[in-house]
């Protein structure tokens, strides 16, 4: 697996969400991603930039694209140095919200990517990498 390119871009404001899901959609178009698999890789983005910015007081969304024989990837990290996630599997549970949120964000994105990864820590924040192939 080779890194073909990478970037970092902040997650601070509700504008920055926005902008994160251009950045992803540009970012797989790059990739060859096809529109059904783009569409799902930006919903996801959606959901996991604004925990970012709503539950880890914002953060930061790196991405890499990265190539693997014949396939491309992009992959994403949301990393926030928030109050961490202190029950990881209650947050990955359907309708589960500590706010005013559907519960649905974490495990949607979950279904919509390839891969998916949660690594959090309460009082030092929260890390999740997701990843779709093409
Ligand atoms: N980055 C984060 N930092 C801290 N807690 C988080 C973070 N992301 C998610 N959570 C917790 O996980 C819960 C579930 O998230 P999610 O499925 O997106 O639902 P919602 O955003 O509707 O609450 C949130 O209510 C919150 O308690
Ligand atoms: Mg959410």
């Amino acid at each position: 697996m080779t890194l073909r390119s990478s970037g970092t871009q902040p997650i601070q404001i509700e504008q920055d969400v926005v902008l994160a899901r251009q950045t992803a959609r540009k970012l797989a178009t790059e990739c060859g991603m096809r529109l059904i698999d783009l569409t799902k890789l930006v919903t996801a983005v959606s959901e996991l930039a604004r925990n970012t910015m709503v539950y880890g007081g914002g953060g930061d969304m790196d991405w890499q694209i990265l190539d693997e024989n014949s396939r491309v990837g992009l992959r994403l990290t949301f990393r926030d140095e928030g109050p961490g996630i202190p029950d990881i599997k209650l947050a990955m549970t359907d309708g589960w919200t500590s706010g005013s949120g559907l519960g649905l964000g974490l495990t949607g994105a979950k279904r919509l990517v390839d891969e998916f990864e949660l690594d959090t820590e309460p009082g030092k924040g929260t890390r999740i990498t997701i990843t779709r192939w093409t």
